[in-house]
């Protein structure tokens, strides 16, 4: 029998003798591999043809000694089934054409299965899953939390100061609940069926909820719909990860929505988080991502000061704060799992 991957166990809480290590965004464009892909095809076709989407997929697991992959895909693809136009475009990231403007929009956005708009994400999972299972990887399915959904739904693309989804929140309440009610239907569906197609684990992105609310804005407006999705998703019987970008300040609440494990970015220390939340909570996170752009002392450094803080516990997940950024060093990456992992 082969031993439970030591992502796993962590996961569960279960006792491990070093931390595992994945990287957000693992699979990107800071790897030539990736790269020399994205010359030939477009993010959308590549999530969208699922022989490329599992080819990627594996480009950092054939590389670095990592303990996870995560699926290739995005978290937007889910927005185009309700009816939403979505591109990638160079320079400027996603953007959705047809943004939520009025609360007739909100009435219009469909709630389709997954099996219908996401398939070819679901069959590269099953493609992937074969491969992986031989090298005893286990795989992470994902999608988006939905107030970062929301947030490029009604915005249209990325913000600044998220006016546009913060007055809608503000000035229609009750529009607003049927929006994030819609979020919570089509990602708890996507995320199951995930688990379905061989998904081990899942993750949850609130990437930019704590960068737009406070404390009672997110317990009120977020915190209900979030935890209704998490809940959704624990029947699945895989660990689930709740990563909440910019939540320092209010972590408290954020964890009051669930999930197996709760990933942080690094604005906030893990010393901190551990205080707050207790010896119990399993932490994933959350190394800097431009200390990887850093000499290898003081990159070393920082690695040192994730490992200590999380203080002991061994409940812990080696990762970033955010995910990997398009122009690190690849030497840094293999230098920080093998150090992480206590092979040098
Ligand atoms: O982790 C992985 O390897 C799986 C793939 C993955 C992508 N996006 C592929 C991608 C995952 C998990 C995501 C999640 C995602 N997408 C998040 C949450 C994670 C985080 O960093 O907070 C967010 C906010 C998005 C939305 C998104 N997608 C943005 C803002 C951008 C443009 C910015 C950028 O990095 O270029 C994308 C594009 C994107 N998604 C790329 C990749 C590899 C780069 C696109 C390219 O190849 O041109």
């Amino acid at each position: 029998m082969t031993a439970q991957p030591v992502f796993l166990k962590a996961c569960r809480g279960e006792p491990v003798g070093r931390p595992p290590v994945w990287l957000m965004r693992q699979a990107g464009r800071y790897m030539p591999a990736y790269r020399r892909v994205r010359e030939k095809y477009g993010l959308l076709e590549i999530i969208r043809t699922p022989e490329l989407a599992a080819e990627v997929t594996l480009q950092p697991i054939s590389q670095f000694p990592l303990d996870a992959a995560i699926i290739f895909s995005d978290i937007l693809p889910p927005l185009q089934g309700m009816g939403l136009d979505l591109t990638f475009e160079p320079g400027k990231g996603p953007v959705i054409g047809n943004p939520i403007r009025d609360t007739r929009s909100i009435d219009l956005l469909g709630t389709p299965p997954a099996t219908e708009t996401m398939g070819a994400t679901l069959e590269a999972i099953r493609l992937v899953r074969s491969e992986l299972t031989s090298r005893n990887v286990p795989l992470i399915g994902f999608a988006g939390a939905p107030f970062t959904l929301a947030s490029y739904a009604i915005e249209g693309g990325g913000s600044r100061s998220y006016t546009r989804v913060k007055s809608l929140m503000f000035r229609e309440p009750a529009a607003w609940k049927r929006l994030m009610t819609k979020l919570v239907t089509v990602q708890t569906d996507y995320l199951l069926r995930q688990v379905e197609a061989g998904a081990q684990a899942l993750q949850v992105f609130d990437s930019f909820v704590g960068l737009a609310l406070g404390p009672d804005d997110y317990r009120h407006n977020v915190l209900p719909y979030t935890r209704a999705l998490l809940q959704g998703i624990a029947r699945s019987g895989v660990p689930v990860i709740h990563y909440s970008g910019g939540t320092g300040a209010y972590l408290e609440v954020v964890n009051e929505a669930g999930g197996d494990v709760l990933s942080v970015d690094w604005r906030v220390s893990l010393a901190e988080v551990r205080h707050r939340l207790g010896a119990d909570r399993v932490l994933q996170g959350n190394l800097d991502p431009v200390a990887l752009f850093a000499p290898w002392r003081e990159l070393r450094t920082h690695i040192d000061t994730v490992l200590r803080d999380e203080g002991g516990t061994g409940r812990h997940i080696f990762n970033l704060g955010q995910g990997i950024l398009p122009e690190t060093p690849m030497e840094n990456v293999t230098r920080l799992i093998d150090y992480v992992k206590g092979e040098q």
